[in-house]
């Protein structure tokens, strides 16, 4: 626990006291009457309860993720193991996360030991096949607090010994430490950070005095507060079940996806693929990626492929979108030509925005059937939500359409119906957050005010998640438009900040917000009008928002939706069933939601869903942006 909100500061000394004695109240409000206490998580571990995140976790995942790819890429040019360690004394959360973002080899975790006693043979003899079928380097993430089964702790100079003689290789450890704890916050940290505190203040003023101390986190998206005792008591019952070699109970504790991330990395990380079970009908299966390039595409593909071929199926890859399959450009794919892709970014299959229409729908049934593809994956975004609702239209009129799809939301724009977040969007997000600090350092420099365009089609989810992110004083979206009157408070703000020592100006634009509003109107019309004040210049962000290696958070959720998605059609090609459904994160869970559904749920001609979440947020952006209270008072 790293973050409380006292009434009075004196008090703060005291938390750690009250937290100790795990007696937060009633006693402790009779001694300090005034005192409410709101326990917001901060931990780069992770390992809070009451709360799907803690504030510094998903900011220590990327530079764990920056320095095992950087550490990959130099392993490729030598035979070498790397052990790398990271932090986590009684949580493998940034261990096994960053281990399934990385494309790693091996993972220790304390809450799940290695289940053999000869556990040292086997990482052998693991890394000694490896090297058999050509892998030239291994990676093995640890978390400090890694142990075996009795308890003992399993360090990075064991392990280095162990390996070393065992397979006459060359071991180096990089062991992380303080570096995973500094750097520039990731986007979804700022975000959580703003939105935990803003709600926190909120919290304050609405309390009453018997009210308990709560924790103030995110679950699915969603604000929940849960009892501080409650939190506190839980992670010390994980302790506990660790320390009494309970190691069972304390991954149950960690919940269901912790659980279900470990299972998936076993299966990925294999040297090769479970054979198919005896009699075993192997199935073949079909993946796609459709629509703009969005990071993480590459690893839901991989992780598709994986877990088909290890269920004992074939699986084909789609080139370049529906032209490719127009064209029958229609390939098998195997488990090591995937082996890189988790850390790429744009699309290896290829990607276009093609939907079928007329002719190609024969062409396609054609090549479904010559290739007797049983079940279809769809990676992309809208327009692969089109193609997809599209060929359940033509059913009636080509069968071989009756095939169970699964359409997997990848869009940098998040504006898909049945998901709450698109893999690719976090990655836009974070280029799009990294720039503006440097867009910021040079407005600050030199009395500038920018407008910044940013992507996104119709939806402003970008727009307004890095407004958060940056401190935007504006953010302008397409679900709420522009008028001229919003443009000359705006610029009435500007003047007034500007005239009372405000140094830099920042507008954000989503590309669509208005057509006569445009960024460079916006610009004209603030420098016109700024006069000598200040300066206005535009930055129109473009393409390398699509692009850059995918963060953690995309790798992680796209493994996570390829998975079920992946065992969805297997079941249903089991059950010869026809469903297509659009599989997507919502208030926390994997949800499908059938195809038929889509006009239903979208704005067709917006190209985005009628409902979106993010849109609660729009208040704390504005609440953000509002120049301060003293200003306030000096404008009246
Ligand atoms: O849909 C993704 C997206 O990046 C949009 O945000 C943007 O409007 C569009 O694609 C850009 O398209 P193109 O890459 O074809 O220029």
């Amino acid at each position: 626990l790293t973050g409380a909100l006292l009434l009075q500061e004196e008090w703060a000394d005291h938390l750690q006291e009250l937290i100790a004695t795990g007696d937060i109240r009633p006693e402790a409000a009779e001694r300090y009457p005034a005192l409410q206490v709101i326990g917001l998580p901060g931990s780069i571990d992770n390992d809070l309860f009451g709360s799907d995140m803690t504030i510094g976790a998903d900011s220590a995942l990327h530079r764990i993720t920056e320095a095992v790819d950087a550490i990959k890429s130099t392993a490729a040019s030598h035979q070498r193991i790397f052990i790398v360690e990271v932090m986590g004394r009684n949580c493998g959360y940034l261990a096994l996360m960053s281990a399934l973002a990385t494309g790693a080899d091996w993972v220790f975790i304390p809450e799940n030991p290695p289940e053999s006693d000869q556990w040292e043979a086997e990482l052998c003899s693991f890394l000694h096949k490896a090297r058999e079928a050509g892998k030239r380097q291994s990676v093995i993430v640890l978390a400090e607090g890694a142990r075996d089964r009795d308890n003992n702790p399993i360090t990075s100079w064991q392990l280095k010994g162990i390996l070393e003689d065992a397979l006459q290789e060359e071991v180096r450890i990089t062991v992380l430490g303080h570096v995973q704890r500094g750097g520039s916050p990731s986007a979804f940290d700022r975000n959580l950070g703003t939105v935990l505190g803003y709600v926190s203040v909120d919290t304050i003023e609405a309390a009453h005095r018997s009210d308990p101390a709560v924790m103030i986190g995110m679950r699915g998206n969603r604000i929940v507060r849960t009892p501080l005792k409650e939190c506190l008591d839980m992670g010390k019952t994980l302790t506990g079940h660790i320390k009494d070699r309970n190691y069972r109970k304390a991954l149950e504790l960690r919940g269901g996806s912790f659980e279900e991330s470990l299972s998936v990395f076993k299966t990925v990380s294999r040297i090769v693929p479970h054979k198919p079970s005896e009699g075993q009908r192997r199935h073949r299966l079909a993946v796609m990626n459709v629509g703009a390039p969005a990071a993480g595409m590459n690893i839901a593909v991989r992780t598709a492929v994986r877990i088909a071929l290890d269920a004992g199926h074939e699986i084909y890859g789609v080139h370049q979108g529906f032209d490719g399959f127009v064209d029958g450009e229609i390939y098998p794919l195997d488990w090591d030509q995937v082996d890189e892709w988790t850390t790429m970014g744009g699309s290896m299959l290829g990607t276009n925005r093609k939907v079928p229409s007329g002719s190609d729908f024969y062409q396609i049934a054609r090549n479904l059937e010559k290739l007797e593809i049983e079940g279809l994956l769809i990676i992309g975004g809208w327009m692969a939500y089109v193609a997809s609702h599209s060929l359940v239209s033509e059913r009636k009129n080509f069968p071989a359409f009756n095939l169970p799809i699964v359409c997997l939301p990848a869009t940098i724009d998040n504006d898909l119906p049945g998901s709450e977040i698109s893999i690719g969007a976090d990655t836009a997000l974070n280029n799009i957050v990294s720039a503006l600090d440097k867009i910021k350092q040079s407005a600050v420099a030199s009395r500038r005010c920018f407008v910044v365009e940013v992507m996104g089609r119709y939806c402003g989810y970008l727009a307004t998640m890095s407004g958060l992110a940056s401190g935007a004083e504006r953010v302008y979206i397409p679900e709420e438009g522009i008028t001229l009157k919003d443009l000359q408070k705006d610029l009435n703000d500007l003047i007034t900040g500007f005239q009372h020592g405000k140094r830099l100006g920042l507008m954000i634009r989503n590309e669509n917000t208005n057509p006569i509003y445009d960024t460079p109107f916006i610009c004209a019309l603030f420098e016109e009008e700024g006069g000598d004040l200040f300066e206005v210049r535009q930055a129109i962000l473009g393409h390398l928002q699509q692009g850059g290696d995918p963060t953690p958070f995309d790798r992680v959720h796209a493994t996570r939706l390829a998975t079920r998605a992946i065992k969805f059609l297997m079941d249903e090609v089991d059950r010869a069933s026809h469903q297509a459904v659009f599989i997507g994160m919502t208030e926390g869970k994997i949800r499908f939601t059938p195809v038929e559904d889509f006009l239903r749920l979208v704005d067709a001609d917006l190209m985005r869903p009628k409902e979106q979440w993010w849109l609660t947020l729009r208040p704390v952006v504005k609440m953000l942006a509002q120049p301060g209270p003293s200003a306030k008072i000096e404008a009246a």
